[in-house]
């Protein structure tokens, strides 16, 4: 699919300055970003597709408590040097491998959460005029034999010289809690958006297809976004400038290969755990052994 009539993009941006407060307490030191699965936060799994899909430069949108995250992809001279020295060089190899050498880690301060679209418009003087990536890393999307999400989208979006957004059907009761999106028929995985609103109750949602956490967009978003009032929350809303770049751009929406885990809800980190745990080489019987156990200690006999 790669003809190359567009650039392809190299900037993304990780908006991770918002409250948290549905992992609150744990969130009160701990960035949501943070949380692990398993043995790596969530943050180093958004970071992994973005370069999976050819980003060298990231763009983290952060707040003036989230250090954790900045120190997360420093150096750790210290711990590096003692991990040399004892030896455990696999180990130290996994901490390097936290960031690339090829790649480069740029912080901004959003100085307060005044939406998800604010945030990305933090972004606006690193990115300059280029398509970039923007990855919402509670939304955790994992595509076990093939390219990451991120990747499938930057094809298209190069191929088709279009702004692409992630999308994946809801039960229609759930459409109050996402963007949703009206399109054109699908062509395979994607489809012409014709309508986007942000939250729409059920009764007047256009659609119960959901975007979630994964855009590829063209710059000229920011200058809309510059021009957003706060929307739904009294946020500015990411949604909301892209029903304004509607009129004027290509924007598709692509439904990805791979399973989406909600890791902003609790449920949904408690699943990717679960799975990411089941197919971990080390983990995996272990895992299992205890789930079986612990259903069968709730009198569960036959799970399926
Ligand atoms: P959420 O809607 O999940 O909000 O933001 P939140 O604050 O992170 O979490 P809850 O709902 O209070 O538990 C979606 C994404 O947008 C970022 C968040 O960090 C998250 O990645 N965001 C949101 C910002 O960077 N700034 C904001 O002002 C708002």
């Amino acid at each position: 699919m790669r003809s190359g009539n567009a650039p392809r993009i190299r900037k993304a941006v990780f908006p991770v300055a918002g409250l948290g407060t549905r992992f609150l307490p744990a969130t009160k030191t701990v960035p949501k970003e943070m949380l692990p699965i398993v043995d790596r936060p969530l943050i180093q799994y958004a970071v992994d597709e973005a370069i999976a899909a050819g980003c060298d430069t990231l763009v983290f949108v952060t707040n003036r408590y989230k250090h954790a995250v900045a120190d997360y992809f420093d150096k750790a001279y210290e711990l590096e040097h003692r991990l040399e020295n004892d030896g455990k060089h696999e180990l130290l190899q996994r901490v390097r491998d936290v960031l690339p050498e090829h790649v480069r880690a740029v912080f901004v301060t959003q100085p307060e959460a005044r939406g998800l679209g604010h945030a990305v418009l933090c972004a606006k003087p690193v990115i300059g005029d280029e398509p970039f990536a923007v990855l919402l890393p509670d939304d955790l999307i994992w595509n076990r034999n093939g390219p990451g999400a991120l990747a499938q989208m930057a094809d298209l979006a190069q191929h088709q010289g279009s702004s692409v957004i992630a999308v994946e059907p809801v039960p229609h009761e759930h459409t109050h809690r996402y963007g949703i999106v009206a399109t054109a028929p699908f062509d395979g995985r994607h489809g012409l958006i014709g309508a986007i609103v942000e939250k729409p109750d059920p009764s007047v949602a256009p659609s119960n297809l959901a975007v979630v956490g994964r855009y590829v967009l063209e710059p000229r978003i920011f200058e809309l976004l510059e021009h957003t009032q706060p929307g739904k929350g009294g946020e500015i809303q990411l949604t909301d400038a892209i029903a304004a770049l509607l009129p004027e751009r290509t924007v598709n929406a692509y439904r990805f290969a791979g399973t989406r885990f909600d890791c902003g809800t609790h449920i949904g980190l408690v699943e990717a755990t679960i799975r990411f745990a089941l197919d971990h080489e080390a983990l995996s019987e272990p895992a299992r052994q205890a789930m079986l156990k612990a259903l069968a200690e709730l009198g569960v006999q036959d799970p399926v």
